[in-house]
């Protein structure tokens, strides 16, 4: 990893908000520019030079990614446009056609809203009962808690592998065995997760599982859905179309194509896809291991600086990921954001579309830092020293 790998720390920035998503390296935009300039075409229809590439590039990119969560086939990676979407194909795609009236999903109240509201609508729809499991007193989701949750009800355990708010690491290896001991499904919303810690789908016993390309140094609008074959197989698919299709006649009937490819209808975001892959090896050659290294030792240090500035509130120093959530005493999380923006350090003020945390931290909104692969320390030191000027700014206000 360099940092002049990154156009965009060429400015003078200092950029924490890698949990919304993160900077992009110069070989990934280069790889889209050059789908782009040279080969530009669709895919799985042309017979010409250009498309047969693009067939290979994007059709490489689903090993690449494979290999990465460690799949057993390339027929359990779907390309969708995001976590979110994965997410909203898994509730209304699988676990619509097979939950029933009565059967519970726990999730818990540190959950994204995109591993929330699909619940939410489907207990409207089919009467299951959306249940949360209890955090423990440092906002953190513990095995422990997970097992007491569970019931004969319970069918689905659905959780964030790190929680985008309080960057706790969940132990997936160790619910993923309970789930799996019990016959409850296990779904794993990883978007915080992928390129910070390693992920293992198979001995994590992971069902389905989300993650987005823009949060891993990838474009925006591509991201992958897991799962496994024979519940892909049984999946139905919430777009129709072109691609898909294996035949359909003038009578009406019609055969669809086999995983991934029933679930990816019409053009794909072909050039993301291909960005993706371009940085999942970009990943790869830095070691996820290393960036995870890198996260917690810079933590370590964020943490140690912040907690000698007297009216910083620090809400989540013990979690393990480069997420630091905290508030300054008395100011609205928003102004101190803005606050920040005067000194070109962009972090991400609010709820972190996680609305139901609240009722544990007991308060609505706080400033999240989110770290990655190329922060340093002088950008913590450059942090540090506008937390301790802001109070001078502040103090005229509350
Ligand atoms: N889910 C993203 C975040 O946590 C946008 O900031």
């Amino acid at each position: 990893m360099n940092r002049e790998d990154f156009p965009m720390l060429k400015e003078d920035i200092v950029y924490f908000d890698n949990g919304a998503t993160t900077l992009k390296p110069q070989c990934v935009i280069d790889k889209m520019v050059d789908y782009y300039s040279h080969y530009t075409s669709n895919i799985h229809r042309g017979d010409y030079e250009a498309a047969i590439k693009t067939n290979q590039e994007y059709d490489g990119v689903r090993e690449i990614v494979r290999d990465f969560i460690c799949a057993k086939s390339t027929s359990e990676i779907v390309f969708t446009k995001g976590s979110t979407e994965a997410l909203n194909m898994i509730v209304f795609g699988y676990f619509m056609h097979i939950l029933h009236s009565g059967d519970e999903v726990l999730i818990d109240k540190a959950e994204h809203a995109s591993n929330v509201l699909p619940w939410y609508v489907l207990q409207e729809r089919i009467g299951i009962q959306v249940k949360c499991i209890s955090l423990n007193e440092e906002y953190e989701l513990t095995s422990t808690n997970v097992e007491k949750a569970i019931t004969d009800k319970t069918k689905v355990v659905a959780i964030s592998h790190v929680s985008n708010v309080i960057g706790d690491i969940r132990d997936v290896n160790h619910i993923g065995k309970i789930c799996h001991e019990k016959g409850i499904y296990f779904v794993v919303d990883a978007s915080q997760a992928v390129s910070h810690t390693s992920i293992d789908v198979v001995s994590d016993h992971i069902d389905f599982m989300a993650f987005s390309g823009h949060k891993m140094m990838g474009p925006t609008g591509v991201g992958v859905l897991y799962g496994k074959y024979d519940l892909l197989d049984q999946m139905e698919p919430l777009e129709y179309g072109g691609g898909m299709n294996q035949f359909f006649e003038s009578d009406g009937t019609y055969e669809l194509k086999l995983p991934p490819t029933k679930f990816e209808a019409g053009t794909p975001p072909i050039a993301e896809v291909i960005g993706l892959g371009e940085a999942i090896r970009y990943i790869n050659k830095i070691g996820v291991s290393k960036i995870r290294e890198h996260e917690l030792n810079l933590k370590k240090y964020l943490i140690s600086e912040m907690e000698k500035i007297d009216n910083v509130i620090l809400y989540n120093k013990n979690s393990e990921s480069g997420i630091v959530i905290f508030n300054l005493d008395h100011v609205f999380s928003q102004d101190t954001s803005i606050y920040l923006n005067h000194y070109h350090i962009y972090i991400r003020a609010g709820n972190h579309c996680t609305k139901m945390l609240k009722d544990d931290l007991r308060i609505k909104n706080t400033c999240r830092v989110s770290l990655y692969v190329y922060n340093t320390k002088e950008d913590v030191d450059r942090f540090v020293d506008a937390l301790k000027k802001s109070y001078d700014i502040f103090k005229i206000v509350i």
